[in-house]
């Protein structure tokens, strides 16, 4: 029987990874930075009867209080990180904690004498924000993205892919330092269903074009922009993922995990089609109908791991979820 401990468990992956866990027979220490706040785990604590799962306090700018959770455990898996989009101080809502989190976590991990592996939690929009031009590019685990462009011109939402870059590349030089197994697992926009009591904001905006949310839409336009492709997975594959690289000796540094790449008009298109009962807008003007570029799973998928999900599934899933949520009408 092996325990893990999954930092920040009542996020919208950092649940269904907890899940994952305790039914594959795991026994599990998780994370929270308000246990008392029933509200906000109420999602977890349901969690309990699938196995042995303990919920602790910690948060990522308290050093020492990852030190119980962490202790005894074989494997952990950092998936928290301070979101957010609206900050008028980045520096410190988002990219300080995020790369303190990964030290602190990584030191308790080293401290505990029973880790085997950790794994990092990154971001797509740790890797593929670049000012390269034209299409058909290709991003591999060799690419990371331009901080320097980011903090100088600072794109809306830009405190956000540093926080990730940063924090990430923190962790690789302390995990090198300090002789430590760390695999960092680096996900796309997520959809699909969530445990959390509120829709994530992941899974908003990628089913804005279907709600019609504007601000959304823009927000997904932006994003191709930016990050240079409109590329979606499962929430359950990235989880799958995640236990994948945990548990496979051979897996080594960075994994891209990527279930579909695509552009808001491609996708668009694709929605408008399936649901054709909502008003999917399909008429982008002269924006761009090709996406920049393509995240590449190759990495992964040589290692032995099998996507489950395509656009079809993630879609259909994820209508399902938000009806059942009240977004979408029955
Ligand atoms: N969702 C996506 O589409 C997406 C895409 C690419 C990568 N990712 C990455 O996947 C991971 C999980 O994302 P998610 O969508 O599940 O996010 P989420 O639902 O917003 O969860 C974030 C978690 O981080 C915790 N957290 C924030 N600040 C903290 C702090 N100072 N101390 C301790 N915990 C803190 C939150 O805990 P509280 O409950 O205490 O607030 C929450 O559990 C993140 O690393 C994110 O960068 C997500």
């Amino acid at each position: 029987m092996k325990t893990a401990c999954v930092v920040g468990g009542s996020g919208f992956v950092a649940s269904l990874l907890v899940k994952l866990l305790l039914e594959k027979g795991y026994d599990v220490n998780t994370t929270v930075r308000d246990p008392e706040n029933q509200k906000k785990i109420f999602h977890l604590l349901a969690l309990e009867n699938l196995g042995n799962l303990k919920i602790f306090r910690a948060d990522l700018t308290d050093e020492s209080s990852f030190d119980a959770p962490i202790a005894g455990c074989d494997h952990v898996f950092h998936v928290a990180t301070p979101v957010n989009f609206a900050s008028q101080d980045p520096e410190n809502d988002m990219i300080k904690p995020a790369i303190q989190g990964a030290i602190n976590v990584l030191k308790a991990c080293a401290k505990s004498g029973t880790v085997k592996r950790v794994i990092l939690t990154s971001s797509a929009a740790a890797v593929t924000i670049n000012q390269l031009t034209g299409t058909g590019l290709v991003m591999d685990e060799d690419n990371w993205s331009d901080t320097e462009f980011l903090t100088s011109v600072k794109p809306p939402t830009w405190g956000y892919p540093v926080s990730k870059t940063l924090a990430e590349k923190a962790a690789w030089e302390f995990a090198k330092e300090n002789n430590i197994d760390l695999i960092t697992v680096i996900p796309t926009l997520m959809a699909g269903p969530s445990l959390t009591p509120d829709i994530p904001s992941s899974v908003g905006l990628a089913m804005s074009l279907i709600t019609g949310n504007e601000f959304l839409i823009n927000g997904m336009k932006g994003m191709q922009m930016l990050s240079g492709s409109i590329s979606i997975s499962h929430v359950e594959d990235v989880c799958r993922a995640h236990i994948f690289v945990a548990e496979k000796e051979s897996a080594s540094g960075r994994y891209l995990c990527c279930g579909v790449n695509t552009s808001v008009p491609e996708l668009a298109k694709f929605l408008s089609k399936r649901y054709s009962q909502y008003n999917v807008p399909t008429d982008f003007g002269d924006f761009p109908c090709k996406a920049k570029l393509i995240i590449s799973s190759d990495k992964l998928i040589k290692e032995g791991f099998n996507f489950k999900y395509g656009i079809e599934e993630i879609y259909d899933q994820t209508v399902a979820y938000v009806k059942d949520k009240g977004l979408l009408p029955k």
